[in-house]
């Protein structure tokens, strides 16, 4: 199973991603997670990255490309992976196609999860992140917009886009993203 789960902060990324690895058994690949664990063990990675993150806005393209590209060659991700946080920017979507083709890894399905703002802050404000302050989580969605917002269209060209409705019970948003996932 190779799966990106797309959308803006707060959708339920990684809350689904989580359950999808458990039950199908393939590593849940969160950029976001391995960025924040690379500043918690205060690597030089996680160093660059945080004056990025503190702000809300993306970690340079080098850094991530870097940090996704070993990870899903490891052995853990030979019959899949779910990818929550990445591809952000296009030349994300661009590297993630390169890899693909040189390893024979079969094509993505990137899946959205589309849940209204309003109801995006109300869940970040809740959650109290240090990135989910009001001021950042605007400037995450801002970003969002412009610079991940196109790879949605680098996915529909090929064919690979599909889009689940976010704002309904973890559950509900589980059951449907099954669907999608077996179509
Ligand atoms: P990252 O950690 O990826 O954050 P994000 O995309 O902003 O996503 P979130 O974790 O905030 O939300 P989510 O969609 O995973 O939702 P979740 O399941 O947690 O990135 C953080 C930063 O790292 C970025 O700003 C950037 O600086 C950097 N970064 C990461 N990847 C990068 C990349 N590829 N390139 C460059 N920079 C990168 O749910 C949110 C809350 O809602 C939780 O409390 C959850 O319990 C709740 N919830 C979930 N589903 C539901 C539901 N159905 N109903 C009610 N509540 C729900």
């Amino acid at each position: 199973m190779h799966i990106i789960l797309f959308g803006p902060p707060g959708v339920g990324k990684g809350t689904q991603a989580e359950n999808l690895s458990k039950e199908f058994v393939v590593p849940q690949v969160s950029t976001g997670d391995m960025l924040r664990k690379a500043i918690k063990d205060g690597s030089e990675l996680g160093l660059k990255a945080k004056k990025y993150m503190d702000k809300g806005e993306l970690v340079p393209d080098d850094l991530v490309l870097k940090m996704v590209q070993i990870r899903i060659q490891e052995d853990d991700c030979k019959n899949g992976f779910i990818l929550d946080g990445f591809p952000r920017t296009i030349p994300q979507a661009e590297e993630l196609t390169s890899i693909v083709l040189a390893n024979n890894i079969p094509k993505f399905k990137c899946i959205e999860i589309s849940v209204p703002d309003d109801i995006i802050l109300e869940r970040l404000k809740m959650r109290g992140r240090k990135d989910d302050q009001l001021n950042t989580i605007k400037k995450r969605l801002v970003v969002y917009q412009k610079q991940t917002y196109p790879v949605k269209e680098y996915y529909k060209k090929v064919k690979r886009f599909y889009k689940i409705d976010g704002n309904k019970s973890i559950e509900e948003v589980y059951n449907n993203l099954k669907e999608v996932i077996n179509i």
